[in-house]
């Protein structure tokens, strides 16, 4: 079986969404039809429960439970149909992002993401996760040039770190499915370390 369920992440900053549409662009060319889509999102129900996860202040738990609640909806309306007939499926954050944000930065309870990410995804799980990563200061450098910062992009530099090391972590304990990149050189050369990783797609 090829590798389908591509998922992209890092922490706020690390420059993941620069790289979408050059990653569909190259899937497209080799004839293939690419499912792009995002999370929290990637639903009519899930972009309006993305609203009020980047505005809204609520407890963690209340958070992680609409995440999953929105990944629910993601997966039974967009994911596993395309998976179904062939697609490729390029998704801007997945479940790893809960283990990042809500367990690792925020201290919400692993055996709780773990019950119901099984619940919520089964088997279901990426094929391939490529992690922008970069240090922090970088991360919040690059927010600090950005557009209106979200809740998440206000927190301080010990948020992103948890975040970053949660992620390293998981790309640990993961090695198979984790490829980690170093966003921390030139756009084109984190590009080209992205083509290459595509291309043995
Ligand atoms: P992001 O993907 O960075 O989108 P944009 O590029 O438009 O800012 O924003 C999504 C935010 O949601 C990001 O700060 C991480 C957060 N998030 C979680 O905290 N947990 C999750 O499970 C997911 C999917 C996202």
């Amino acid at each position: 079986m090829k590798p389908k369920f591509i998922t992209l992440e890092g922490m706020d900053g690390a420059g993941k969404s620069t790289h979408i549409d050059s990653i569909i662009a190259t899937l497209q060319a080799c004839g293939h039809e690419v499912v792009s889509t995002r999370e929290p999102g990637g639903t009519a129900l899930g972009e309006r429960l993305r609203e009020l996860l980047l505005h809204e202040n609520m407890h963690a738990e209340t958070e992680t439970l609409l995440m999953f609640a929105a990944r629910r909806e993601h997966i039974s309306n967009v994911i596993a149909p395309a998976l179904l007939r062939g697609a490729y499926v390029l998704s801007d954050r997945f479940t790893d992002a809960t283990y990042a944000y809500q367990c690792g930065a925020k201290g919400v309870d692993v055996d709780k993401i773990q019950l119901l990410e099984k619940w919520v995804q089964g088997d279901l799980q990426p094929d391939v996760t490529l992690l922008f990563d970069v240090p922090v200061e970088v991360s919040i450098q690059r927010l600090a040039n950005a557009r209106e910062p979200d809740k998440f992009e206000r927190e301080n530099a010990d948020f992103f770190a948890r975040i970053r090391n949660a992620y390293l972590r998981r790309a640990k304990e993961n090695p198979r499915r984790f490829r980690v990149i170093d966003a921390n050189r030139p756009l084109e050369e984190v590009k080209r370390s992205v083509e290459e990783i595509v291309s043995t797609l």
